[in-house]
């Protein structure tokens, strides 16, 4: 075996793996596996925002052509407790949110569990429901810690002090509404039951902890249950907790003794797969002469449900991206009568980017200095909070790079005033940063006889290119072309690993992978003449971390034009420069900036659930009054980075990249949209209407 000479794959811009079988329809995807006499799953939500189900006419619909089971809280098996609460379903006859499953109908056909479902009815006790998200709600507490493991409060210096001391000061309020994820692919499952054993194809971020909550439910050992996410269409951040999908078809599929698949429709995705927190965010930024800060104060209100607990860390940028001896960062929670709130795509760093990156822009206005030279003065090499020094932080870099190719250097500062035909135009820019952590993951590699190696981890490629990323990574380390070797992922039978979130996968995973794939190599004589597997874990190589600080950067510039006829903002030009470690493909890391920033872009001018306090939920639950970005939406989006070349953050260089792009944009967009207009706005989106009534004003 000749494993040496093989050229260094990571770093080569390889076209994803699994793209041929994805376009040509080759893959599948949870809701594709046609086993015989699959049954359909139709849910049914519930039509109030709190009380109790008295009646459904469970029945009735049992007669409906086709049925073959309805489940409600009465006729439902019973199911274990769990810590992740919103998997108990149809167990109890309280109601918590609008859109709560409340029944599910079996039936042969899909048409006829949707048909039959039409004729249920629910009668209710109604309550009174709490909806609105306030910063004086009486109910608000300081929640324990914020996801998904920060101090909710920090406290540094003198922060009161410092700001009334302060020759510049912002004091300002931003909010950023609820956001849905929509993932192309929505939540689904196709579960079986095979000699007591249960068998879930699940669209998810990370079938291992889905598998753990779904042996919890059912009281069955870890073996008792495989969950598989071969192939999933998107899930920003929404498919890396269990769904109501994969609990009932497991029910349905143990009731009607078949195979049951159960699909979230567009519609239903708005209230039952999470959501993003709408944030209220008081922000207090004091400098001195020179632009220096002197403190950085920043406290958020964010709303949970009644059922389970999330809380966002949407102030925890603050604690690290800037040079400041005084900070002061908290948050409150409020528990609603609401859909939880959980992960999307940048969770907090996305949000609280809005707040601190708006008030940064505000604090250059009033002191003069320009907008980029004002965040270089107050780069740092440790974090404000704590002081933990980074492994690597190469924000300034990313800062001048920018500005280089975006032009900004020639920038008129002047708000307002340039006129082209009806347009204003204006430039703004933000910058990101988001945590490069690691989880302990499993891989195991094994040497085929035919020269080949397969590599099994239980990640999940959501669309990222994990599955290119990691055998580049699994390649190299085995010393062999990328050809030679076949990644599995997706299945809970391959052993512990961290979900598809946070950003944490390719580190993780592909530790983990490097690991194994190394112990491997040196293991191997020359080519096995029988199978020779070795399995790698990291947990301890974890526990053994250093205490410093891991974070990505990068920066954002924008060119936008704001119509003064009707108030339409278009975003003509983006250019994002990040840093991120070492990047395993150019092709697959580039494709995710252009979807973080479009993210943000949607966030900026489009993305609100808009919460109705009578109806007592997001009254716009559609994608037509739901508006993501669309491609006439998005400009051509300029990507660079730095590279960066950090052996402190983990064995591989890496750092995350999924949500980095998201962070910022929002915040250099509505920068941009005040040095074109002249006019602050504090809330998002940017819609017409109130960019139309700001500019008139
Ligand atoms: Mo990401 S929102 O943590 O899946």
């Amino acid at each position: 075996m000749s494993t040496t000479t093989a050229p260094i794959s990571v770093g080569s811009a390889s076209p994803r793996l699994d793209g041929v079988t994805k376009v040509t329809g080759q893959a599948r995807y949870a809701a594709e596996f046609r086993m015989a006499g699959r049954a359909y799953g139709c849910i049914a939500q519930s039509a109030i925002a709190r009380g109790r189900i008295l009646s459904i006419n469970t029945d009735e619909v049992r007669r409906c052509p086709g049925v073959i089971e309805v489940l409600t809280h009465t006729s439902a098996p019973r199911l274990h407790q769990v810590a992740e609460t919103q998997a108990w379903l149809l167990q109890d006859d309280r109601v918590h949110y609008h859109g709560q499953v409340v029944a599910l109908v079996v039936a042969e056909t899909l048409e006829q569990a949707q048909a039959a479902a039409e004729q249920l009815h629910v009668e209710y006790d109604v309550e009174p429901h709490d909806v609105v998200l306030r910063a004086d709600h009486p109910g608000s507490y300081v929640p324990d810690h914020v996801n998904p493991n920060f101090p909710s409060e920090t406290h540094t210096g003198d922060v009161d002090a410092a700001f009334g001391q302060a020759a510049f000061a912002v004091d300002q309020w931003y909010a950023t509404p609820a956001e849905h994820n929509h993932p192309m692919e929505p939540h689904a499952s196709t579960a079986y039951w095979d000699d007591g054993r249960l068998i879930v194809h699940d669209s998810n971020q990370g079938s291992g902890r889905i598998q753990t909550v779904l042996a919890a439910l059912f009281g069955l050992d870890a073996a008792g249950v495989q969950v598989i996410a071969e192939y999933v269409g998107g899930g920003f951040g929404s498919k890396a907790a269990i769904r109501p999908p994969a609990v009932l078809a497991a029910i349905a599929s143990q009731v009607a003794g078949r195979a049951v698949t159960v699909v979230v429709t567009r519609r239903e995705m708005f209230s039952i797969v999470g959501c993003r927190t709408p944030t209220l965010q008081h922000i207090r930024l004091g400098a001195d002469e020179s632009g220096h800060l002197s403190s950085v104060d920043h406290l958020c209100y964010e709303q949970t449900s009644q059922i389970f607990e999330f809380a966002e860390e949407t102030a925890v940028l603050s604690r690290i991206m800037y040079a400041t001896p005084s900070v002061r960062t908290g948050h409150r929670l409020v528990r609603l009568d609401v859909p939880t709130p959980r992960w999307m795509r940048a969770p907090g760093f996305g949000p609280g980017s809005f707040g601190l990156e708006s008030a940064m822009d505000e604090l250059a206005q009033v002191s003069g200095i320009d907008p980029v030279e004002l965040r270089i003065r107050n780069d740092t090499d440790h974090e404000a909070e704590g002081g933990a020094p980074f492994t690597s932080r190469s924000y300034a870099e990313c800062l001048r790079e920018g500005s280089q190719r975006f032009g900004w250097l020639s920038r008129d500062p002047q708000p307002g005033v340039r006129l082209d035909g009806r347009w204003l135009l204006g430039s703004g820019m933000a910058s990101c940063a988001y945590p490069a952590g690691t989880g302990p993951s499993t891989a195991t590699a094994v040497a085929r006889p035919d020269g080949t190696f397969i590599v099994e981890i239980g990640a999940s490629d959501i669309g990222t290119g994990a599955r290119t990323a990691l055998t580049q990574i699994s390649a190299d380390a085995l010393g062999v072309p990328p050809e030679r070797v076949q990644l599995r992922v997706g299945d809970s039978r391959s052993g512990p690993a961290v979900p598809a979130a946070l950003s944490l996968g390719t580190a993780s995973w592909g530790w983990a992978a490097l690991k194994a794939c190394r112990q491997l190599a040196a293991k191997l004589d020359g080519t096995p003449v029988t199978e020779v597997a070795v399995r790698a874990d990291t947990t301890e190589d974890l526990k053994a971390q250093d205490k410093l600080s891991r974070y990505s950067f990068g920066a954002q510039f924008v060119q936008v034009r704001v119509d003064t006829a009707t108030g339409e903002v278009r975003v003509d030009r983006m250019v994002g420069v990040f840093a991120a470690g070492r990047i395993v493909n150019p092709v697959t890391a580039r494709s995710q900036f252009i979807g973080g920033m479009t993210m943000g872009l949607g966030m900026a001018l489009h993305e609100a659930g808009i919460m109705d306090p009578q109806f007592g939920d997001y009254a716009n639950n559609d994608l037509s009054h739901y508006h993501v970005p669309a491609h006439a939406d998005v400009p051509a989006i300029e990507i660079g980075w730095i590279d960066e070349q950090d052996s402190l953050v983990n064995p591989l260089g890496v750092k995350g990249i999924g949500e980095l792009g998201v962070v910022g944009t929002a915040a250099a967009i509505a920068n941009a949209v005040w040095h074109a207009t002249g006019v602050r706005y504090r809330s998002l989106p940017l819609t017409p209407s109130r960019v139309l009534q700001g500019t008139a004003g």
